[in-house]
């Protein structure tokens, strides 16, 4: 799974930080200037906002950021609401340069914790979370009722999840198949929304909400926002 869904682009947030005058590769950075160039994911900081106020994180809390990539959503996160977060990227690559850039942009204190591992298997510690987001991530997981079973049990009794995912709208042939799973990095079968919803609530989750935005729409799949609550 690692080969791939491997991210061609890694290093490029380098090339676009020399681009605006950040030359000495150790240097700081200022966090507005990496806001705009650390989201893996469409609409910028605007998924993490939603986020933010879906799950009413507030200072203090411990929300966990499953598939964090370049910790771009985790340190807007932290940033704007003072909780602590635990960043788990499953590729060293990428988490490496979320290591470096959170050191960077002095947000290296307590708040964020960046752990390198796969969401299903990875060692999170003891403590429950209050909250989960992950954006743009759940399509890459194979194992979607395992991948839920795993996040229900990391939520503390009335936490939350909101997730930004992709999901299949219709029945399709082994050649869209193969174009869609090359197209999207994702895996070759990718749940449709009901049958998400089905998942999620074998898993335990409760309170499901769904947004489709028309501009995630393509010929087989849409992306959608959810919350949902561990009850
Ligand atoms: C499209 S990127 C989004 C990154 C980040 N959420 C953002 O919006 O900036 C998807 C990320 O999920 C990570 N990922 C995929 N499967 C994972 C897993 N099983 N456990 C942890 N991370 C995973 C990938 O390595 C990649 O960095």
């Amino acid at each position: 799974m690692k080969q791939r869904i491997r991210y061609r682009h890694t290093d490029k947030i380098y090339i676009d930080l020399k681009q605006r005058g950040y030359t000495d590769d150790q240097g700081k950075i200022d966090i507005d200037d990496l806001l705009q160039l650390d989201q893996w994911h469409y609409n910028g900081t605007e998924p993490v906002e939603m986020a933010i106020d879906k799950l009413c994180i507030r200072e203090g809390d411990r929300v966990l950021d499953v598939g964090s990539g370049i910790g771009g959503p985790s340190r807007f996160l932290a940033r704007a609401t003072n909780c602590n977060v635990t960043a788990c990227e499953l590729l060293p690559e990428n988490h490496d340069v979320g290591v470096d850039l959170t050191r960077r942009s002095g947000m290296d204190n307590s708040v964020i914790t960046h752990m390198c591992g796969d969401i299903l298997t990875a060692d999170l510690g003891e403590e429950y979370f209050d909250g989960i987001i992950s954006i743009q991530v759940f399509f890459h997981v194979n194992n979607k009722a395992a991948l839920f079973k795993r996040c229900f049990d990391l939520l503390k009794p009335g936490g939350a999840m909101y997730i930004e995912d992709f999901y299949r709208t219709k029945d399709i042939n082994r050649e869209e198949r193969e174009v869609l799973t090359e197209f999207l990095n994702s895996t070759d079968d990718m749940a449709t929304m009901m049958e998400t919803r089905g998942l999620l609530e074998d898993a335990g989750f409760t309170g499901i909400e769904e947004d489709i935005p028309a501009a995630y729409h393509c010929a087989h799949v849409s992306g959608c926002f959810c919350r949902f609550s561990s009850g």
